[in-house]
């Protein structure tokens, strides 16, 4: 009776917080010129295996399929995204910029934040090199956060950039195929104890120590700082070279979100991947490409930790969730009746519910009060005339069935 481990059943009430948190996403994503698009749920396991990096291909949900296809559940959806593109580009004008919304799956333990199963906004942006994608990117992500009534002292995107340290690393003559190495050993830097990260960074250990201590700057990082200072969101970053991202196929500018009071895991995260497009299409098309993505899990953790936030989604859940009209039958002998007007009521559009069999009147007051109902309207003795009641008011009027319509439109 149990879900598997790590994987969620949405009660309605989870149902309403994912829904404002997908309506929020899609809202902010279409302010900014996105439009959306989706893949497939399950892909080739080859999509993932090198191109995403090590952790994120031990965590696949994979399997042989009936054909004996190699297949995973997908983890992410940077992968899919380089692979439609590589397909379909011809098709689109450049820039594109393109938002989704879906389900992820990762085999990992599961933990505060972590779960096998979440949703993700992923938002991408593919043929644009200039860093002006890069902050238009960032702002989109920032603005995204604020529309659920974070501001600055809840979050942070803390910014690095992959050329500081594959520059770092190219001065210090090590050799390009051991850049991977390196930078995720910077990468776990804080995650694990320090002695292990030096004895892997070996004789450089010293040097990028001292860079993380300093925070390292670059020309890059601070023109991406002034345009976002520009349009008022510099209080909403911090230049941190130690973010380096644990995926294989960032190049550039990279990126995660985390609260400011540090209790939960990342928020989201994204960055530059100006290869992967190529390398997935072994150089057919090449095409620069930034992205990022948010989770609904840390996101919903959030939300209900800022109590601006959590208001302001239990406010939207009341909203949403409450029906327009409750039709109370009184006498039984009236059932066809009111059945003739909720049809014609729902065919208005109204949110009308009622009780499917015979049953007491306080008690289906009752029920249009927990479903929320502006009105109540009540089938009995009055008929031909309808007894409409403002549940909000309790004022109450009679109305005759054939002008029932009309009164209910100017009444809602
Ligand atoms: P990621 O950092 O692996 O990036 O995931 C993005 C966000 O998804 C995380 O910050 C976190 O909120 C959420 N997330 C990831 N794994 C889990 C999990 N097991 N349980 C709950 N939430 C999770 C990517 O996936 C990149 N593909 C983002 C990207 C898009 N880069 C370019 N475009």
């Amino acid at each position: 009776m149990q879900t598997l481990p790590g994987f969620r059943d949405f009660l309605p009430e989870e149902c309403a917080k994912r829904n404002y948190i997908f309506a929020r996403w899609r809202e902010v994503a279409r302010r900014y010129g996105f439009v959306e698009w989706e893949g497939p749920p399950l892909e080739p396991t080859e999509l993932y295996k090198k191109k995403s990096g090590d952790e994120i291909v031990e965590q696949l949900f994979n399997f042989t399929d009936k054909g004996e296809r190699e297949v995973a559940l997908r983890p992410e959806l940077t992968p899919t995204l380089a692979r439609v593109v590589a397909l379909h580009e011809r098709e689109f004008k450049k820039p594109l910029k393109w938002f989704s919304i879906g389900q992820f799956f990762r085999y990992e333990k599961q933990q505060r934040g972590r779960l096998r199963e979440h949703f993700q906004l992923n938002c991408d942006i593919i043929g644009e090199s200039d860093l002006t994608a890069d902050i238009e990117l960032v702002s989109l992500c920032i603005d995204v956060l604020r529309a659920f009534g974070f501001t600055e002292k809840d979050f942070a995107v803390r910014i690095s950039d992959r050329e500081f340290w594959t520059d770092f690393l190219r001065e210090k003559d090590v050799p390009a195929d051991r850049w991977g190495e390196f930078l995720q050993a910077i990468d776990k830097f804080g995650r694990e104890p320090r002695e292990k990260t030096a004895e892997k960074l070996g004789n450089l250990a010293d040097a990028v120590f001292a860079t993380l201590k300093s925070g390292g700057k670059s020309a890059k990082l601070e023109a991406l700082v002034d345009g976002l200072r520009a349009r008022g969101l510099a209080d909403f970053v911090e230049i941190d070279v130690g973010i380096v991202r644990g995926l294989a196929y960032y190049t550039g500018i990279v990126f995660e979100v985390f609260d400011r009071a540090g209790k939960f895991r990342a928020i989201a995260g994204g960055g530059r991947y100006d290869n992967l497009i190529g390398q997935l299409s072994d150089g057919a098309v090449s095409l620069p490409a930034l992205g990022f993505a948010m989770g609904d899990v840390v996101l919903g953790e959030l939300i209900n930790g800022i109590p601006d936030a959590r208001n302001a989604i239990q406010k939207a859940i009341k909203r949403d969730t409450k029906i327009d009209i409750y039709v109370v039958i009184a006498k039984e002998e009236r059932r066809a009746d009111a059945l003739k007007q909720i049809q014609q009521l729902r065919d208005r559009g109204f949110l009308v519910d009622y009780p499917l069999t015979p049953t007491k009147v306080a008690r289906q007051f009752q029920a249009a009060e927990e479903a929320g109902a502006s009105l109540a309207l009540l089938y009995g003795d009055e008929w031909p005339q309808v007894k409409v009641k403002n549940m909000a008011t309790a004022q109450q009027e009679l109305v005759s069935s054939e002008g029932l319509l009309n009164r209910v439109a100017e009444l809602l």
